[in-house]
């Protein structure tokens, strides 16, 4: 049954995703360290969504009133635990799901980060491992299923009608089912911030069509690019038998909308954080400190699809062509640490160790290094300062085909898995004329700070509302 509460005076947007904003810490029985969340869901929801982390105004998609729904990433067992950090996270607008170790384990761990992203990623599993997830795959599902039930569960206590419901990602495939069997009145709007691969391999997914089915309960479904979407449609006719129109996917007079949703950044909040003196001393320090080389940075969590491997491999056989370069130039690489309980990303932190060590050693000196690598999480000041001293932008590659496709002609696009043809990218960019650099870089600024996160929380929101003024009409006629 609904709750019965007075009707808040803005709508409401009920943002529901694995991972809160901030991350609490437990301090002593009921004190909390909130700290915030990494990773480009947590940027781009806040940077629009106006939730009060930090340095973020309380802006975003203003005529709505924003919660945000998820899980603190840490377990609390105790109930004078669950009620102090509940009361912590209210004051950030946030609301805790409570998941034990052993659901993190088999849902987290295990199903999210261990079935589904290496799938949509392309990256597949050794034969062996195969057979030993097979084994073990029933009951990861099945801790998925009943997680994403308790997400749902979340929703329902604190939902009032006229609520907007958007839920994120891969972790959260069955809550539009599970949300509209509750109430098939709410509005639900889902959106994977990963890619959705080719229908070929989603199709070697024991829960394949489940999967598809609970997605397609909500409103509206959405893509970061046009390609994901179409991948989805064609995984729905393929798989499911069901039609595939331009506008998403039909199953007996329902049409359940897919599109595409580019994301993109709050350029403002950058522009900020630079103005402020302790920014500013920070980038003087880091001037001097590189004074005399080019600084090329890369930022990004420790995790496979990131490339760092291939990324630094690249710079090594760029140092090996162009001995020249050696102490005039030096790549800064933050690595945030991420999943660590993964077994795959434990493996992938001592291979980047391994390659790092050896080609500092190879093409270092008493004084200097070619590599900086942090296996660190900087704050965001720390970031912005790194951003403003890095004269040579970063590149696009395919492996993030959205950024590739949006930044086209500013960037420079490599095929990250060829190894010899970004070594000579990076010789090209380093050696690139000032003319051309600025040209690329006012292309991409101006792509930046037109094609924001904002917008993109407005445009699924508003598309969101309109999709069910629709789907109501046409119950009418
Ligand atoms: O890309 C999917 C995603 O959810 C991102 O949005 C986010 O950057 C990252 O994964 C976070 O991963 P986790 O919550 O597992 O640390």
């Amino acid at each position: 049954e609904l709750r019965k509460r007075p009707a808040p005076i803005r709508q409401r947007l009920l943002v529901v995703a694995n991972r809160l904003p901030v991350r609490a810490n437990r301090k002593g029985e009921s004190s909390w360290q909130l700290d915030m969340s990494i990773g480009g869901l947590v940027s781009a929801l806040l940077d629009s969504c106006g939730i009060l982390i930090e340095d973020t105004p309380d802006k975003g998609i203003t005529e709505f009133e924003t919660r945000w729904i998820g899980w603190a990433g840490v377990n609390v067992p105790d109930e004078i635990g669950q009620k102090s950090l509940t009361e912590a996270l209210a004051e950030k607008r946030c609301i805790p799901v409570f998941l034990d170790e052993d659901l993190v384990n088999l849902y987290y761990n295990g199903y999210c980060n261990n079935i589904l992203w290496p799938l949509f990623h392309y990256i597949g599993l050794p034969q062996e491992d195969r057979l030993a997830t097979t084994r073990s795959f029933q009951s990861q599902f099945d801790a998925y299923v009943r997680a994403n039930q308790m997400f749902a569960d979340v929703v329902n206590e604190h939902y009032i009608e006229g609520d907007i419901v958007w839920c994120h990602d891969y972790h959260l495939m069955f809550l539009p089912k599970f949300l509209k069997e509750h109430n098939s009145t709410m509005k639900v709007g889902w959106f994977l911030h990963t890619p959705f691969p080719s229908s070929e391999i989603h199709r070697t997914l024991p829960s394949r069509s489940e999967l598809l089915r609970a997605v397609l309960v909500a409103d509206l479904v959405g893509f970061h690019t046009y390609d994901y979407a179409r991948h989805f449609v064609s995984a729905c006719t393929r798989i499911l038998g069901l039609e595939g129109t331009p506008d998403g996917v039909e199953d007996q007079g329902k049409l359940t909308r897919v599109a595409a949703f580019p994301i993109g950044i709050d350029p403002g909040r950058f522009i900020r954080a630079i103005q402020l003196p302790q920014v500013k001393d920070h980038i003087e320090e880091l001037k001097k400190r590189f004074s005399g080389r080019k600084i090329m940075l890369g930022v990004d969590r420790l995790d496979m699809i990131k490339g760092i491997p291939q990324k630094i491999l690249a710079f090594e056989k760029f140092l090996e062509e162009n001995p020249d370069w050696h102490d005039k130039v030096v790549l800064l690489q933050i690595a945030a640490p991420t999943r660590t309980n993964v077994l795959e990303y434990q493996k992938l932190t001592c291979q980047v160790h391994e390659i790092v060590g050896r080609i500092n050693g190879r093409f270092g000196s008493l004084t200097t290094v070619p590599i900086h690598h942090l296996d660190q999480t900087l704050d965001f000041h720390g970031l912005c300062a790194l951003y403003a001293i890095t004269g040579f932008k970063k590149g696009s590659s395919d492996s993030k085909r959205g950024a590739a496709q949006s930044l086209g002609a500013g960037a420079i696009l490599v095929n990250p898995w060829n190894i010899t043809e970004v070594a000579s990218s990076i010789a090209y960019a380093l050696n690139m004329p000032a003319e051309e650099r600025e040209k690329r870089h006012h292309h991409n600024f101006m792509h930046v700070t037109t094609h924001t996160s904002q917008e993109w929380a407005e445009t699924f929101v508003s598309e969101l509302n309109d999709t069910i003024v629709e789907a109501q009409l046409r119950i009418r006629q």
